[in-house]
This record gives structure tokens, C-alpha cells and sequence, in this order.
């Protein structure tokens, strides 16, 4: 649908379901006032203005440091940390430790490979090198003299990647097996209540392709599947992580789909919630409700029709269309696109990061954008649960940031101490600096205060180098500042001779994905 056509919808949702005053989305429409400086807003961060340059460039105040980077060694069986970081996570061992996990989504190829997409030619060395480079990392780190460094060669760290083997929690067996071979587009993710980590399989078909209703499988534009028959059923789960041992499932309860992110909540009864989205144009957001203490195995899967303002129960028991449409509740899982769309779920535009709000409770879901409905610069929507309890079926839903004039394509979310949206976002690396998107020059941080003034403007503090994305905000631990992914700068690259970035070390270096660290005292005067 278009955005207008949309709008309207939530609209009528708004006052249909719950009775609240529609708030027009224009009333916070970013843009209507010169923010050339912050200051003379009573904001307590500086700003900077859209730049192209190949650097990670931040806001005056705000201090920058790389963390970690592709091919750092993280132990003594030289495991590497990975390709593409994306989702950071951090769990605490102590005040002055924990254990970071850190998403490596998709192999940036030329850099890992040496194999440029679209080349027929490829070798099982180079599909080896690539499944080694994705899945995630667990990264032990430790507070020294006021600043967070990696612990090396610790024993908590390690790496789970494309050939790790991990067992599939489902009633029955999936193509023959409740065991995978490795994880792979790891996105975004969460952590649970009880200190866990999720790891979302995005785009994974991507790697051993898709099954086709006549029961074969699609190429792979990665074609790993060349190689190694996995079958597609394995991938495009969230996956439980244990942080200190790295001990992983893949709960089929959360439902198969592009997961792009994870994000837990406690319902009024205890029950632990999640919400999902799943980033394809025209797709849908998911809330699934557990049944058990501490655990994500079982429970109700939902789907969320924004329409009317309910959320929708996949439970085949529930749906006499799924009944007679799928043969088991596994198959459900499987299939969740299908599912949705029989039960009339609303189509999204592309739902990407999710976020829960600190005070409200709200749930913020980044749609980036969907230019197939010529909607090219995404938006934010928010969606508030019937009397403020996750665990309800019913909820209203408003637009809370239309993009297109400060911002565009936003994509990865975290919320401050204090309830400011922090926003990153992603124009795709062949759009950055074409029309429509020129005016946004590099992808960029944002900060969106989401009450006062300024509710639902979006502020510029940081920028990305050639070619990358800003992802996987992450608090630090003592939240003293951010921990920030910088996802592959000089994608672009058409040779390894000539990188089109070469952040971060510079110089006729080749780019290195990396982890961010932000600090500043700033983050004392914003957050207290
Ligand atoms: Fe991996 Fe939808 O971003
Ligand atoms: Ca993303
Ligand atoms: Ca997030």
C-alpha cells in the first residue's frame, strides 16, 4: 500500500479500537524549525549536518574510539571476530564485567572470499571462509581505569558461525533433523529476562536459498548451497545463546521469517513477550506470549493486524483457515508469511529494529522503507498496548516519525535512560547520494526526543564512512556511553586494490567492519 493509504488506516485503527484522539502525523513531522544549533533549543547535545566524507564522524562532545574489528583474534584457538557486525548485546558478569555479543551478519565477500557477488566461479575454500565469517561473537569485556577493553584470549570468548552445530527446539523434526548446521544473517536480536541473548536470522535465504511450493530449493545468490545441502527450514529462526558457554537453540516457537530483532518485555501476568518484525516489503510483525518461567520454547505466536488494532493468535487449534490449510502447528512456524497473510495481517513497510519505550511501555517499530510502494524514506510507527500490557491482543497504533526531512531509511533503535530515541539508519549503500536520498549524504546517528518540544524530530550526531551503515546500538554496561556497530564500509569495493573505504585504519588500508565505542561526558550531563 502506499504511505498514504497506510496512514489513513492507522487512522481509523486509532479511533476504532481504543478511542484515543488520533494524533495526525504531521504534528511531528521533522523539519519545521532551523536546528542549525542545538543549543538554542535547551538540548544538551550538539549536532552536525549530513557529510560525505569516509570516516565515522560524531557531534562535538561525543568521543569515538574502534572496539574491535573484523579479523581481530578473540582467543587462543585464534577464532576471529567476524564479518559485517551488526547487533551488539551486553549481559554483566559483574560491575566491571560482561560478556558482549556481537551479530556478524553476512560475509562482506571481496574481503573475506575474495569472491565478488555475481561471479558464477566459486570454491568450497571460499564457501568455508564465508560460513566462518557470519553467526556472531561472544566477546568477554572488562571496565579499566574508567574505560571498557576487551579481555583477550578469555575463556568466555568465542565465536558460533555458519558451521557450528546447533540443536533446533521444535515438537518434531525439520527435514529431517532437529539439528543445524551453523547460524547465519544475524541482524538484530534481544536479551531475555533471564540473560540470554537472541540472535535473529534475517535474510537467509541469502545463503542456502528458499524451498519453492513444487518442493525444491531457489539458487542462492551466495550459493553456498553448491557446497553443502542444508535444507532452507533450518534458517530464519531467532536463536538462544547462553553467554557463558555459548550453548545455542533455535526456537521454532518464535516463527520463521526475515527476524530482523527480538525485543523482550514482561506482560501484567509475567509472561515474557516478544516482538519481531520481518524485514521484506509488504510484511508483518509478530508478538509472541511464552507459557513457561524463563523459558521461550512454548507459548503463542500472534501477528499483528494494525487495521483493527488486535493482535492476531497463529495458533492452528485457534484458526480453522490454518487448520485446513497446514497439517501441524510446526508447519505454522515454518510458513508464518502465508499464515499471516490467510488470517489478514497488515502488510508493513519493512519492519525493522523494534524498541519498547523505558517509561511508556510504547512499542516503536522502524519501517525502513518500502520502495516498491514508492515509499523511499520510511517511517516510525508506535504501537501503544491496550492498558499498557504486552500481554493484551488488543493495541492502537500511530505514526511517531515520518522520515524524508532530516532522516531517511531509519533502521537500527535504542532508547536512552532518559527516553530519547537514538536512531540509526540505512539508505543502501547503491542509493547513498542518488536521488531521492542526495540530500542525506552518508547514513547517520540520530537522536529523537520522544516527549516535549521536540517530540519526534529527529537531531544528526553521527555519520558513517563510505558505503556503511550504523548499527546495533548497545548501552554500555554502566551506561556510560554506546557501543555502536559500523557495518561494511566499502561494500562497493569493485576491486581489493581499490577499496572504496578505508575506514577505520586509513591510509591504502581495506575497510574493516568494526565496533564503535561512544563516550563523553556528555552522556553524564544528558542521562542524569
Ligand atoms: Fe539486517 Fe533488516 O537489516
Ligand atoms: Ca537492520
Ligand atoms: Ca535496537
Amino acid at each position: 500500500m502506499t504511505k498514504i493509504k497506510r496512514r489513513l488506516f492507522i487512522k481509523q485503527a486509532s479511533i476504532s479500537t481504543a478511542g484515543l484522539t488520533y494524533l495526525a502525523p504531521t504534528m511531528f513531522l521533522q523539519g519545521c524549525t532551523d536546528k542549525s544549533s542545538a543549543k538554542k533549543f535547551e538540548l544538551d547535545f550538539n549536532t552536525i549536518k549530513p557529510i560525505s566524507s569516509d570516516d565515522f564522524v560524531l557531534a562535538k562532545g561525543f568521543k569515538s574510539e574502534v572496539f574491535l574489528s573484523k579479523g581481530d583474534i578473540l582467543n587462543s584457538a585464534g577464532e576471529m571476530f567476524g564479518s559485517n557486525n551488526d547487533y551488539i548485546a551486553c549481559v554483566s558478569l559483574n560491575e566491571k564485567e560482561a560478556i558482549m555479543w556481537v551479530n556478524h551478519e553476512y560475509p562482506n565477500t571481496l574481503f573475506v572470499s575474495g569472491w565478488r557477488y555475481g561471479d558464477k566461479k566459486k570454491n568450497k575454500k571460499q564457501v568455508d571462509l564465508e560460513r566462518q565469517s557470519v553467526g556472531g561473537s561472544l566477546v568477554h569485556i572488562k571496565l579499566e581505569n574508567g574505560q571498557w577493553k576487551v579481555v583477550k584470549n578469555s575463556k568466555y570468548n568465542r565465536r558460533i558461525s555458519g558451521e557450528t552445530k546447533i540443536p533446533i527446539s521444535a515438537p518434531r523434526e525439520l527435514s529431517g533433523s532437529k539439528v543445524a548446521i551453523g547460524t547465519l544473517a544475524n541482524c538484530a536480536g534481544g536479551v531475555t529476562p533471564w540473560n540470554t541473548f537472541l540472535t535473529c536470522e534475517e535474510n537467509y535465504d541469502n545463503f542456502y536459498g528458499e524451498r519453492m511450493a513444487d518442493g525444491s530449493t531457489s539458487p542462492s545468490p551466495l550459493m553456498w548451497e553448491k557446497f553443502y545441502k542444508q535444507p532452507p527450514e533450518h534458517y530464519g529462526w531467532v536463536v538462544e545463546v547462553n553467554p557463558k558457554t555459548g550453548e545455542s537453540k533455535k526456537l521454532t516457537s518464535l516463527g520463521r521469517f526475515a527476524h530482523e530483532s527480538a525485543t523482550c518485555v514482561v506482560a501484567k501476568n509475567g509472561k515474557t513477550v516478544v516482538y519481531s518484525g520481518d524485514d521484506r516489503n509488504d510484511q508483518f510483525v509478530y508478538k509472541f506470549v511464552s507459557s513457561e518461567l524463563n523459558s521461550l520454547e512454548v507459548g503463542e505466536l500472534f501477528v499483528a493486524d494494525i487495521k483493527n488494532g488486535k493482535w492476531i493468535s497463529l495458533d492452528i487449534e485457534k484458526q480453522p483457515l490454518l487448520k485446513k490449510r497446514f497439517k501441524d502447528q510446526t508447519e505454522v512456524q515454518v510458513n508464518c508469511r502465508e499464515a499471516g497473510k490467510i488470517l489478514g495481517a497488515t502488510p508493513l513497510d519493512r519492519p525493522e529494529d523494534i524498541e519498547v519505550h523505558p517509561k511508556t511501555g510504547e512499542v516503536f517499530i522502524a519501517l525502513t522503507n518500502n520502495k516498491k510502494r514508492k515509499n523511499y524514506f520510511g517511517s516510525i510507527l508506535k504501537i501503544t498496548p491496550h492498558n499498557g500490557d504486552h500481554g493484551s491482543d488488543k493495541m492502537t497504533a500511530t505514526d511517531f516519525l515520518i522520515g524524508g526531512e532530516t532522516l531517511s531509511c531509519p533502521d537500527n533503535l535504542l532508547f536512552d535512560p532518559v527516553g530519547n530515541l537514538w536512531v540509526c539508519t540505512d539508505i543502501s549503500g547503491s542509493s547513498i547520494g542518488k536521488s531521492p536520498y542526495k540530500k542525506f549524504k552518508h547514513n547517520g546517528l540520530f537522536i529523537v526526543p520522544t516527549e516535549g518540544r521536540y517530540a519526534g524530530e529527529a537531531f544528526q550526531v553521527g555519520s558513517a564512512p563510505n558505503d556503511a551503515e550504523l548499527t546495533g546500538l548497545c548501552l554500555t554496561p554502566n551506561k556510560d556511553g554506546l557501543f555502536l556497530s559500523v557495518q561494511h564500509p566499502g561494500e562497493r569495493s569493485k576491486s581489493l586494490d581499490e577499496p572504496s573505504s578505508h575506514w577505520p585504519d586509513g591510509g591504502s588500508s581495506k575497510p574493516r567492519s568494526s565496533v564503535v565505542r561512544i563516550s563523553g561526558e556528555i552522556f553524564t550531563k544528558m542521562w542524569t
